[in-house]
């Protein structure tokens, strides 16, 4: 009988990230500073990055050392365990095998301490006193107020006033760690007071957070931002996730036939898919899936552009897939994926057809949610959901088919904070979105020529 779980041991830990950016088919689009149109080199970012994150974010070296004390504090919940799930396979009588990687037992409840304590420890290294950064429903928050506390630093988290009214818990978690949390918009910034003169009553968005955060840090010299996914340097970090899947993998005698991840900004997805890429790019036979909500249809269904990472125009113009710096999703569940861009290296992955997009809307997302809290017993974040609901829909291809496939997952976060999500759900009241084309087409007429 196999392992249902496959366990490492804190020695097998691995001691350096994977860069994909030495394994790329082509070199990323350089980023362009929005006011010149040139491309930006390090010093326009030293305002608001320490310069060895922004060396980590060109860097071209394939591997890059962990420092001692980060594995120390990974040591805390990593490596994290690389499930299979068997009941869920027993329930839908599937052929197939089904792996979730459990990421959700970080302390904050999701991978993204993985990169949180990275960009803490290089800020505080540098002299940074505090950090500033956004958060949508607050996983990301959580993870940089954990951070900021094991490391000593100030936090200042805008959190979108939506999320900040309807989920006060993600807001009592990052003030017991110790951060100080405001609802974006907020008077404290000149965007936040552009936004309210024109709507005092705007329920937020991640957009206009990043403007907030980023405008703090640009405006005190002791303070940085720090983002929680698409930058390069993110998804670098979260490559232990990956490179654990990998090993365990071995570990159970397996090989992948289709990877599997959500996609908000990217970083969860990266994490866990680019250590495999180099077989693909090789000729290796492995689908990999990124899945996105309809609502807000990055992927699927926005060009491949440069466009602003923010509402106030003030991050440099990436290339990536992008529905409009302007774009604003519906207040879907999901809120860790309501954001209008893809990080740049998907996005690149992507258009080489090295990678591929589905979308899916909520409703039959939190059908999966629950299949997998009744056959599994742990409650999925609404985000994580949607990387099940396609695991489910490969799972019952290949039972169609009679295919026995090697399906793995990445479980990025539980939903203990989402239980009003699950509420609605189960009383009926989720709104499905299809956004309409129209919608879309507006968001984007407003992308800069470049
Ligand atoms: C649990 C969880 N999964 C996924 C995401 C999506 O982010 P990313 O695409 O950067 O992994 C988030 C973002 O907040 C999240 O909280």
């Amino acid at each position: 009988m196999e392992d249902t779980k496959i366990v490492l041991s804190e020695k097998e830990l691995p001691q350096k990230w994977y860069n994909i950016q030495a394994d790329l088919p082509e070199p990323l689009a350089p980023p362009i500073n929005p006011k010149t149109k040139q491309p930006i080199g390090p010093q326009d970012l030293a305002p608001i990055f320490p310069m060895e994150l922004i060396k980590q974010e060109v860097s071209q070296e394939r591997w890059i050392e962990i420092p001692d004390e980060l594995l120390d504090i990974y040591k805390l919940w990593r490596p994290s365990p690389l499930h299979r799930a068997k009941r869920l396979e027993k329930y839908l009588k599937t052929p197939a095998r089904i792996y979730f990687k459990n990421e959700s037992v970080s302390p904050a409840g999701s991978h993204k301490p993985n990169t949180a304590i990275a960009q803490a420890y290089y800020n505080k290294k540098e002299g940074v006193k505090r950090l500033a950064t956004e958060t949508g429903a607050g996983q990301w928050g959580s993870a940089l107020s954990l951070a900021c506390n094991f490391f000593d630093l100030e936090c200042t988290v805008y959190m979108v006033k939506v999320s900040y009214d309807q989920k006060p818990y993600r807001k009592f978690l990052m003030q017991t760690y110790g951060a100080k949390v405001f609802a974006s918009p907020t008077n404290l910034t000149n965007s936040g007071r552009a936004v309210l003169k024109n709507d005092p009553n705007s329920p937020g968005s991640l957009g206009i957070a990043i403007s907030e955060a980023v405008e703090d840090a640009a405006t005190h010299d002791d303070t940085k931002y720090s983002l929680g996914s698409v930058l390069n340097h993110v998804i670098l970090h979260q490559t232990i996730v990956g490179l654990e899947t990998q090993k365990q993998l071995k570990i159970a005698d397996e090989k992948p036939d289709i990877l599997i991840g959500c996609v908000g900004g990217g970083s969860n997805f990266g994490g866990f898919t680019f250590p495999f890429i180099p077989e693909k790019i090789k000729g290796k036979d492995i689908k990999i899936i990124a899945v996105e909500p309809t609502s807000c249809p990055t992927l699927t269904k926005g060009p491949f552009r440069y466009d602003h990472g923010d509402v106030a125009k003030f991050t440099p113009l990436m290339m990536m897939y992008t529905l409009g710096h302007s774009f604003i999703p519906p207040a879907i569940h999901a809120g860790g994926l309501r954001y209008h861009g893809a990080a740049p290296l998907v996005s690149l992955l992507l258009n080489k057809k090295i990678i591929e997009a589905v979308a899916y809307p909520q409703n039959p997302v939190f059908e999966a949610a629950v299949t997998f809290a009744r056959t599994e017993g742990i409650l999925p974040a609404p985000e994580t959901a949607h990387a099940i609901k396609c695991a489910i829909d490969e799972a019952i291809k290949c039972r169609e088919k009679k295919e026995e496939k090697c399906i793995v997952m990445n479980f990025s976060g539980h939903g203990h904070f989402d239980l009003s999500a699950y509420d609605k759900y189960i009383s009926g009241q989720l709104e499905d979105y299809e956004l309409p084309e129209e919608k879309i087409k507006e968001a984007l007429s407003e992308l800069p020529e470049i």
